[in-house]
């Protein structure tokens, strides 16, 4: 049997719409490397909290332009958990990078054009070998246009809110704070000026609003499946 094809895949979508949950298992199915490149962009959202360039009321983008070249990020296996975790300049911060904080100041941190040619610039290196996993806000428009498989997750607002919530189990948190931070979030990643959140022509669109994670599962199975077929008719050319 000829060895299948490793493609890159590509899936974007709205704040706490399954996108990671998602790509993990996609990854985990096909024995694909899985990218998170949402933790990235919070890692460098907590180096800035730490050294308070960055708070609810202000940012100060030139010390945060000037401190990239300081800050070195990279993922590393977690063999309990089978998962790839980030760390910031070689310590982990899966965890910290999740919290309430980071999630209402990682937008306005990633809307800055500096910022966000390093991690595209890393995240494609990452990748540049193909059978990728990477979801995200601009995976399939600017960090991978040309990825064979595009997905675009989206889901009722009520329906994200209330499973980032379950999810945080943060007693500190309410569900009307973590929904005010989603709409946030999608207002500034939409319509900023530096690759905003969009939905590419050659996206294929998943509502999961109803669907379980076995049946989201599937259903992009299903399409990767599809692609590699066609992939196996009409090669692309080099
Ligand atoms: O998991 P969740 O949907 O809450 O967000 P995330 O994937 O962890 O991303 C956190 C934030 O990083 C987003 O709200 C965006 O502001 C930013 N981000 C981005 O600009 N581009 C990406 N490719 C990924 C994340």
């Amino acid at each position: 049997m000829p060895i299948q094809k490793k493609i890159t895949i590509a899936i974007d979508g709205f704040s706490s719409c399954g996108k990671s949950t998602l790509a993990k298992a996609m990854a985990h199915d096909l024995g694909y490397i899985f990218i998170d490149s949402g933790a990235m962009y919070r890692a460098i959202t907590l180096f800035c909290y730490k050294n308070k360039y960055v708070d609810e009321q202000f940012i100060d983008e030139e010390k945060i332009i000037k401190s990239l070249k300081n800050i070195s990020i990279h993922f590393e296996y977690n063999s309990n958990t089978s998962k790839l975790e980030v760390t910031l300049n070689n310590e982990n911060i899966e965890k910290e990078i999740r919290n309430l904080t980071i999630s209402n100041l990682v937008s306005k941190v990633a809307s800055i054009k500096e910022v966000r040619q390093k991690l595209v610039n890393e995240q494609q290196k990452i990748g540049e070998n193909g059978g990728i996993v990477m979801d995200g806000r601009d995976i399939g428009s600017v960090v991978f246009p040309n990825a064979e498989l595009k997905f675009f997750v989206t889901a009722d607002p009520k329906v994200r809110a209330n499973r980032r919530f379950l999810e945080l189990n943060d007693p500190n948190v309410s569900l009307k704070d973590v929904a005010k931070n989603l709409k946030e979030r999608d207002f500034l990643d939409s319509t900023r000026a530096e690759s905003p959140l969009i939905q590419t022509e050659d996206a294929i669109v998943i509502d999961n609003s109803e669907l379980t994670q076995d049946e989201q599962l599937l259903i992009a199975l299903k399409y990767h499946k599809e692609c590699i077929d066609y992939l196996t008719q009409f090669p692309k050319k080099k």
